[in-house]
C-alpha cells in the first residue's frame, strides 16, 4: 500500500533491500509530509502568534490550522482540547505535572504492568515530590490486563487512570472504552497513552469518552518533535500552567501574572509550527486512505505475520492477547536478541532489540529483552516471508 509515497524505503542497507520493521519506534515519511516542512521553511517561515507582517500571519495561519486538523482527526470537540506538545512523552509529563499540583499525599493513580516508562516515571515523580501512591493492573500471561484486578484497585483515593491503548511490546489492544467508563464510575479522571494506537485504528476521543489523551506525530509518519495532549476543555480549565513564559501569560507584571486562555496556557515559548504543519500533512495523508483501511490491512498482516513466524522452531512469542494491533515480539531458542538483530540487520532487515522502555514488562515475563517486528501501512506479505527466510538463516548460524 503506498510504498512509493516514502522515499526512504527505496535506500539499501548493508547494500540489501531496506525492510523497515521498526514502525513502533518511528515511522517513516511520505513525501507530502516532507515537502510540507521544506515548504514551510522555504516561503513562510516567521514566528507564529508574534508579528503582524505577512510572514507571521502565514506561519500562525498554518499553525493553529494545523490544529484544526488535529481536532478534527481525533474527534475533539473544540481546538481549544488540542495542546501542542514534544510528543508523548512531554504530554504525559505535562499532564502529571499541572494535575500533579491538585493531588494530595495518599491520592491514587491507577496504570498497568505494560506501561512504556513515560507512562510510569512522571507518576512516580509525584510519588516522590507529593506522596502521592502509584498502583499497577498486572497482566496476564497471555499479556492482557486483569480487568478484575482493575476493578479491585480502586478506592476513595483513585484520581487518575492512566493506560495504554496499544500496548508497544505486545501489541495488545487494551478495552479502552471499558476502562475509562470504570474510570468514571469511580470519579477518577482517565488519561490514554495512544501513542501506538494512533497510527494503527481509528481514534475518537468522545467515542471513547476520555479526559486525556497524548500522541506522537513522529509515530504517525509525521515529523519528530511534535506531539499532542487532548484535554477535555471542561477539565483543562481547572488545571494550573505547566511551563511559564511567552505565548502562554495573559499580563505580565511584578505585582503578579495573568495567564492566556486554552490552549495557549499549556503552550510557553516558540511553538513547533514547522512539526504541527508536517503533523497536519500526515494526518491529512492517512485520513485519505482511511483509518479504517488502515486499521484492517495491518490487522491481517499481523496475523499473516503471526502464523508464519509460528514455523520457526523455537519461537516463543512474548504477548498473545486476542486482539492485537501491529506489534509483535518474540524470541528464538536462546539466541540473545541483540545478536538476532545484528545479524539480521545485516540482511537489511530493520527490527528492534531491547527492553522497548518496558522494564517491568520485562521482568512480569522474567526476560531481558525481546525481538520486535512491528508493521506500518506500507509494509507487505513479501517483506513477512523475507524476514521468515532471514530469520530461519540467522538461526542456523547459532
Ligand atoms: C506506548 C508508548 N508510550 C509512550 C511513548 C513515548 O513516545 P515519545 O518517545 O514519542 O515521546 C512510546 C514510544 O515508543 C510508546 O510506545
Amino acid at each position: 500500500m503506498k510504498r512509493e509515497d516514502f522515499p526512504i524505503l527505496a535506500e539499501k542497507v548493508h547494500g540489501k533491500p531496506l525492510v523497515y520493521l521498526d514502525n513502533a519506534a518511528t515511522t517513516q515519511k511520505p513525501q507530502c509530509v516532507i515537502d510540507a516542512i521544506v515548504g514551510c521553511y522555504t516561503h513562510t517561515n516567521s514566528n507564529v502568534h508574534r508579528g503582524v507582517h505577512h510572514l507571521s500571519q502565514l506561519a500562525t495561519k498554518g499553525h493553529e490550522d494545523a490544529r484544526r486538523t488535529v481536532q478534527h482527526f481525533i474527534h475533539a470537540k473544540s481546538e481549544r482540547e488540542i495542546l501542542f506538545t514534544r510528543g508523548t512523552t512531554e504530554s504525559i509529563n505535562l499532564l502529571a505535572a499541572s494535575f500533579g499540583q491538585q493531588l494530595e499525599a495518599g491520592d491514587e493513580v491507577i496504570i498497568s504492568e505494560m506501561e512504556h516508562h513515560s507512562n510510569i516515571v512522571p507518576w512516580q515523580l509525584l510519588e516522590m515530590n507529593r506522596g502521592i501512591k502509584v498502583r499497577v493492573v498486572p497482566i496476564t500471561d497471555r499479556g492482557e490486563l486483569d480487568m478484575e484486578a482493575y476493578r479491585n484497585l480502586f478506592n476513595s483515593r483513585t484520581r487518575m487512570v492512566s493506560i495504554v491503548h496499544v500496548s508497544n511490546v505486545l501489541g495488545t489492544i487494551n478495552p479502552i472504552k471499558e476502562i475509562i467508563a470504570i474510570a468514571h464510575q469511580h470519579g477518577a479522571y482517565a488519561h490514554v497513552d495512544a501513542a501506538q494506537s494512533i497510527a494503527h485504528l481509528p481514534v475518537d476521543v468522545q467515542d471513547l469518552d476520555c479526559d486525556f489523551l497524548s500522541f506522537s506525530g513522529h509515530k504517525i509518519y509525521g515529523p519528530t518533535g511534535i506531539g499532542v495532549l487532548y484535554g477535555r476543555e471542561s477539565v483543562l480549565e481547572t488545571l494550573p500552567p505547566y511551563q511559564g513564559g511567552g505565548e502562554m501569560i495573559g499580563q505580565v507584571s511584578f505585582e503578579g501574572t495573568t495567564f492566556n486562555e486554552l490552549p495557549y496556557r499549556f503552550e510557553a515559548g516558540t511553538p513547533n509550527y514547522v512539526g504541527s504543519v508536517g503533523l497536519a500533512a500526515a494526518l491529512d495523508y492517512v485520513s485519505a486512505i482511511g483509518m479504517d483501511t488502515i486499521q484492517q490491512y495491518e490487522h491481517e498482516l499481523t496475523c499473516y505475520a503471526v502464523a508464519q513466524l509460528a514455523t520457526i522452531s523455537g519461537i516463543r512469542f512474548i504477548g498473545e492477547a486476542a486482539h492485537r494491533e501491529g506489534v509483535i515480539s518474540f524470541l528464538i531458542d536462546d539466541i540473545h536478541p541483540f545478536d538476532m538483530g545484528t545479524l539480521i540487520d545485516h540482511l537489511g532487515f530493520a527490527l528492534r532489540t531491547g527492553h522497548h522502555c518496558a522494564q517491568p514488562l520485562m521482568k512480569r515475563f522474567g526476560i531481558e529483552g525481546t525481538l520486535r517486528a512491528s508493521f506500518g501501512l506500507y509494509n507487505t506479505h513479501d517483506e513477512v516471508d523475507a524476514l521468515i527466510l532471514a530469520l530461519k538463516r540467522v538461526q542456523k548460524m547459532f
